[in-house]
């Protein structure tokens, strides 16, 4: 069910809603008052090729397909977009109309894709009604960032049709990777100089913890091998916490055998000091000088994902690349390099990406094909790469569950390391 709220963003839904019914889904629209403003009900139902339903009290719609019937028919609800109105309405558990009322009244998985003006998705109280939806179990997907409609730049666009496709898709997808193991590596590690300093990165977790919960939201038994980070586990994951690369390393070696898959997003430091001061580095320590700063000696860390690819009868191995110049042409070297399966690259000279950012874009690689995952937070570029990799690697699993249909390109199976 695709539900349309009245914001300017309606007029995308047309686009959605023939991506939907291309993808092989069928699709009931439900307009409120305000979204017939922006879309009419016959463009709709032309693409949908259904009546389009926008009355809780129209006795005609409601003898052939009674709301609670029509709540029970949907076995996914997507609301794009969802304005600040709608979401204040559904936070509230209010049902004034017939699309509140099929949220409040369905059991299916509510996805939103909120769209609105930058400030008043900055406003504290849109603010804290996302949260609630989200505690609530409704899925938000964006909003993105730039350009506004009203000519304002900012966080509040609606997320693109195609970027919403890949998020009902994953969402169908929840038990393709049933019962396999899955080892995550997340956030950033700590080279230790002495009891109080170390060398680390900007690594958030943000990214990794992300792609766990999407692996555990698709069935696999996860284990999550964490720098510090200070995130929350997520539901039904396994973490194990740890500081530096070598305790990382010491870490995945112990599980590596028996996973299906290994993702390694961590941004695991290459290089740690040589030597580890037991004591407090003073300024004129070892015999130097107030003013003499200490050298620093790095001696190389062991390359985690590299050393699980080179197991005999490993699992499937995919890296991260975290590049900020040719970053195609780097991950690609960087996957045959590390005897990668495949490798997802992100360019951490966007501010807006990578590195603790709410959002992310890249690009997966693997032997035979490369797929972009489109700018789009964190989760549901995660939930979207559980999907990609559920159907290269492990194209049997979870097979028939629900799906609505196959993600493009999907026709390769398990690569070869070459
Ligand atoms: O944590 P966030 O704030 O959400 O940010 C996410 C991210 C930017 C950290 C993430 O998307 C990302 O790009 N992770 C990889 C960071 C990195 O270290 O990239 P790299 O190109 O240096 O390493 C390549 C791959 O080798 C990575 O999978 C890394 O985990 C792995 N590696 C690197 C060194 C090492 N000694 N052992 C490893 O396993």
């Amino acid at each position: 069910m695709l539900g349309v709220t009245g914001g300017i963003a309606a007029y995308k839904s047309a686009i959605l809603v023939r991506h939907l019914c291309n993808a092989g889904a069928e699709v009931q629209v439900v307009l409120t008052q305000g979204a017939a403003q922006f879309v009419t009900p016959v463009t709709l139902q032309a693409l949908s090729g259904r009546p389009v339903r926008d009355d809780l009290w129209d006795p005609e719609a409601e003898a052939a397909m009674g709301h609670i019937e029509l709540a029970r028919w949907a076995d996914l609800i997507l609301v794009a977009p969802a304005t600040a109105h709608f979401m204040a309405e559904l936070a509230q558990g209010a049902a004034p109309d017939l699309l509140t009322t099929l949220c409040l009244a369905s059991d299916a998985p509510v996805l939103l894709a909120p769209a609105m003006n930058q400030a008043m998705w900055r406003d504290a109280a849109t603010q804290r009604n996302a949260a609630t939806l989200a505690a609530d179990g409704k899925r938000l997907i964006g909003p993105a960032e730039g350009e506004q409609a009203c000519g304002d730049v900012g966080p509040g666009r609606m997320a693109e049709p195609e970027a919403l496709l890949e998020a009902v898709q994953a969402a169908f997808l929840s038990p393709r990777l049933a019962a396999l193991n899955v080892l995550v590596t997340a956030g950033p590690t700590r080279e230790a100089l002495d009891p109080v300093r170390f060398l680390s990165n900007h690594s958030s977790g943000k990214q990794g913890y992300a792609i766990a919960k999407a692996a555990a939201e698709a069935g696999a038994r996860v284990t999550l091998v964490s720098g510090p980070c200070g995130l929350p586990a997520p539901a039904n994951v396994e973490c194990i916490e740890v500081t530096s690369a070598l305790d990382m390393h010491e870490a995945v070696q112990a599980r590596a055998a028996e996973q299906a898959l290994v993702i390694g997003v961590a941004a695991v430091a290459d290089y740690r000091p040589a030597t580890q001061a037991l004591q407090k580095i003073k300024k004129d320590s070892a015999g130097r000088g107030a003013a003499e700063p200490p050298a620093i000696a790095l001696v190389e860390n062991p390359d985690i994902i590299a050393s699980v690819a080179a197991l005999p009868n490993g699992p499937v191995v995919v890296g991260f690349a975290a590049e900020t110049e040719n970053a195609l042409d780097n991950a690609r070297r960087k996957r045959r390099r590390k005897g990668l399966d495949a490798i997802v690259v992100n360019d951490v000279s966007n501010p807006k990406i990578g590195f603790n950012s709410d959002h992310n874009a890249a690009t997966l690689i693997w032997a035979d094909g490369e797929v972009e995952l489109a700018y789009q937070g964190k989760e549901t570029l995660a939930a979207s790469l559980i999907q990609h990799l559920a159907n290269l690697f492990f194209p049997s699993s979870g097979e028939g569950a629900g799906a609505v249909a196959k993600p493009t390109p999907l026709s390769v199976a398990r690569s070869g390391r070459s």
